[in-house]
């Protein structure tokens, strides 16, 4: 780690995650009971945040929530974590953000989410924080705010030569690509396939998907994967990097655990590869709890797991 934190700014998303356990998950026009309900601090915006100061970086949000007390109190909590939060806007008339999750026996889910104040994060909002990105080591975006916004916070990025990482769910196929650079892409498979078009979403064709990638001004891909390794395609490494065996509880949050843990060790000077596995066990820690954020592991617990994971 440098002598000082490094920093990062996120733009995202800030909800309330409502979640419900379920034996299974409901088809289309059933209704199933929950065993249990809980309501946590959830949003991939605030999830990523979240991971990335546990893993030692200093950490700027950007976003928006209500002026009610979900909002409010999610702030403070967030301060509580040790996050800049003058970047988020309480904004009267709208709720927070919500997010309706039912969790399965297998740790699997299904989301339904209503974006509330999260919809109302502006480009003018973005440009108002413009030192938050660009006096930044890195930013990190989802889309689960406007993606004007999104790709304000990118240009600002981009001016400054700040690193820029952008985990692009839930998938909008509307992001105007290559008008902005961005350094990591960070997809699951099904969101591989969907920007990838006819390529196959494998090493072999590393060639022809980074060709593909620099045309839309995207350096690097990391395609995350489950439980099977990660898969790295960047301008000068191809690799698959081996994840952690766990068995899983609640697969959510895991993916933002992942993009978090990946931004902050970059942040800190970490090779790409050290990063993704250092991101691969992050991820896998989070499903061994319920809830997105709570179960997200420290520094010192992701490093205990590196070992498992050879070279
Ligand atoms: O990625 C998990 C997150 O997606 C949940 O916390 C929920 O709020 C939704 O945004």
């Amino acid at each position: 780690m440098p002598d000082s934190e490094p920093a990062i700014a996120v733009i995202g998303s800030l909800n309330v995650d409502y979640v419900a356990k379920v034996g299974r998950l409901p088809v289309p026009g059933e209704t199933v009971a929950a065993s249990d309900l809980e309501i946590v601090h959830g949003g991939k915006g605030a999830n990523q945040a979240i991971a990335a100061r546990r893993q030692g970086c200093a950490v700027r949000m950007i976003g928006s929530v209500g002026e009610d007390d979900m909002g409010r109190s999610y702030i403070e909590y967030l301060k509580e974590e040790g996050l800049e939060t003058d970047g988020i806007r309480l904004l009267a008339g709208i709720s927070t953000g919500a997010a309706f999750i039912s969790v399965d026996a297998d740790g699997e889910n299904t989301i339904v989410v209503c974006a509330g104040a999260n919809g109302n994060t502006s480009p003018d909002q973005i440009r108002a924080r413009d030192p938050f990105i660009s006096e930044s080591d890195a930013l990190l975006a989802q889309f689960e705010v406007p993606l004007s916004a999104v790709v304000e916070a990118l240009k600002i990025a981009n001016r400054a030569g700040v690193l820029t990482v952008v985990n692009p769910s839930p998938m909008r196929s509307t992001f105007p690509w290559a008008t902005v650079e961005i350094d990591y892409l960070i997809v699951n498979e099904t969101e591989a396939d969907e920007i990838l078009e006819e390529l196959p979403v494998e090493l072999g064709a590393a060639p022809e998907i980074r060709e593909f990638l620099l045309g839309r001004r995207i350096n690097g891909l990391v395609v995350t994967r489950g439980s099977d390794s990660t898969l790295v395609i960047s301008r000068d490494e191809a690799f698959e990097a081996p994840t952690l065996p766990v068995l899983p509880v609640d697969t959510v949050g895991a993916g933002d655990a992942f993009a978090g843990c990946f931004t902050a060790r970059l942040a800190s000077g970490e090779s790409l590869r050290e990063a993704v596995l250092a991101a691969n066990c992050a991820g896998a820690l989070t499903t061994l709890r319920t809830g997105a954020q709570q179960p997200i592991p420290d520094r010192d617990r992701v490093d205990q797991h590196r070992a498992q994971l050879g070279d």
